[in-house]
């Protein structure tokens, strides 16, 4: 069962309520349980879900305040959460082995113990809820949260356990962007659904104890509906006004090329603002953007270039069929007022890293192995670091590739410096945490790790490349 394109309105995700709040800091609770989502047609489809909804609520924060985060585990297995473009100590960065174990499952289900087992853990420790603490030291950028359990990120966030995470500041509010009902997050994955309505998601194992998909699936996993916020194909009635979309790719695997269709008259609908790290030095007219698992681009479109009463579609050009199209604009005939101003000139001071400046250059290597994926040709292993960077100093690190693989680092966010020896893409303006190496490039990237000593990972954002050991670890230290 497929369901209708453009036959439902855009959701918004809640913004999460914090349970109390104090001078320095605001304090919330999610529990991860399933709920139930109405997809297709004449079916209920099962999510699992922070507070059993996909996407979660969305969390704000302000720049500089600390959030602590209560996470339960309401699911039938183990769980970690990963705040993704969080600057966050080890502890609260969602290290795969720090797993809170699931519902009735005392320490865990199978996954938990063999997991904490091969880390040397006692399964004992293994709670049921965990506590995540983000100084929140980072300027206003779209974050987002979501699964990172050893093994099983894939098929957990598959079966919808993601949100947004804003993160808020004065240079950000001084700019008069759209804001309020004019600021859309836009979470696009793609899902495929079994005859009974469910998500079908070819894991291996669905008691979660080996981890991985399905041979045909190693590449990655794709589906042929394209849901935004957990909506399939929907529509958004919008005013003839400017408005802020937060694009977010959220699928496990598939890259998209978004484009307005049509597109305005002389063209550079998506006025780009900022990208995974927040707002770029200044606006980047494109008539199409690129995306991988992962990345964000913080956009400005402008309604009020097109007719009134007219719709324009956001459409996918590297998909066909259903997955060629994400979702539609209906623009009001009404006419209303914009207080938000062009974004023009400066928006923000972006610090560049110098690569002259650099004290280390490292090589990955992002490459499949006879069953596995690799990185320097290594599976994952939990406590084997593969680089110890200084906090406070510039390197240079460099990823070629076989295949695609978007490459994400914890901790800090990078600057593209090169692509194969040539600039920069287009699409890769701005601080990054997340960069789309093409397959067989070597991209180069500079990157400063900043005030928390400890393991973070470095890994390929195709969930099943990550799953099927694509992932390492650097250690920071002083
Ligand atoms: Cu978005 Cu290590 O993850
Ligand atoms: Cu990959």
């Amino acid at each position: 069962p497929l369901p209708k394109r453009y036959a439902v309105q855009l959701p918004i995700p809640s913004v999460l309520q914090p349970t109390r709040t104090d001078g320095t800091t605001d304090y919330y609770k999610i529990t991860a349980r399933p709920g139930l989502a109405h997809l297709v047609p004449g079916h209920d489809t099962e999510v699992w879900g922070y507070q059993g909804m996909f996407p979660g609520p969305t969390i704000e924060s302000r720049s500089g305040r600390r959030t602590v985060v209560t996470h339960r585990n309401e699911l039938p297995h183990p769980t970690v959460v990963h705040l993704h473009g969080g600057h966050t100590p080890h502890e609260s960065d969602g290290y795969p082995m720090d797993q809170t174990a699931p519902l009735g499952g005392g320490t865990g289900g199978p996954g938990a113990s063999s997991m904490a087992g091969m880390a040397g853990m006692d399964p004992a420790a293994v709670q049921r809820e965990r506590v995540y603490d983000y100084p929140m030291n980072q300027r206003a950028a779209t974050l987002w949260y979501h699964d990172h359990t050893m093994g099983f990120t894939g098929p957990h966030v598959y079966r919808g356990l993601a949100g947004f995470h804003l993160v808020r500041d004065d240079e950000e509010a001084s700019l008069g962007l759209p804001h309020g009902p004019r600021e859309l997050p836009l979470m696009i994955a793609d899902r495929s659904f079994a005859a009974d309505g469910s998500f079908a998601c070819p894991a291996l194992d669905a008691s979660e104890v080996k981890p991985g998909v399905q041979a045909a699936y190693m590449n990655g996993v794709l589906g042929d509906v394209i849901l935004v916020n957990g909506a399939p194909w929907p529509v958004a009635p919008v005013d003839r006004a400017r408005y802020r979309l937060r694009i977010l790719n959220a699928s496990n695997a598939r890259r998209y090329r978004l484009e307005l269709d049509p597109q305005p008259p002389g063209g550079g609908g998506l006025l780009q603002i900022g990208s995974d790290g927040g707002l770029l030095e200044r606006p980047v007219a494109h008539d199409a953007i690129e995306l991988a698992p992962a990345e964000r681009f913080d956009l400005v479109v402008d309604f009020a270039r097109y007719p009134v009463g007219s719709s324009v579609r956001l459409v996918n050009r590297l998909g066909s069929g259903g997955t060629a199209e994400v979702m539609r604009f209906d623009i009001s005939s009404a006419s209303v007022s914009d207080d938000s101003r062009a974004p023009g000139g400066t928006l923000a001071k972006v610090e560049k890293l110098d690569p002259a400046k650099a004290v280390a250059a490292r090589t990955f290597v992002f490459q499949k192995s006879q069953d596995n994926w690799t990185i320097n040709g290594q599976d994952y292993k939990p406590g084997r670091s593969l680089a110890m960077p200084k906090l406070g100093q510039v390197e240079i690190w460099r990823f070629v590739t076989d295949f695609h693989h978007p490459v994400h680092l914890h901790l800090d966010p990078f600057q593209v410096v090169s692509r194969n020896a040539a600039a920069p893409g287009a699409f890769d303006a701005g601080w990054k945490d997340t960069v789309d190496v093409l397959p067989a490039q070597g991209v180069e990237v500079a990157v400063r790790f900043t005030d928390y000593a400890g393991r973070f990972l470095l890994h390929c954002h195709n969930l099943e490349h990550e799953d099927m050991a694509m992932m390492a670890e650097f250690t920071t230290a002083q």
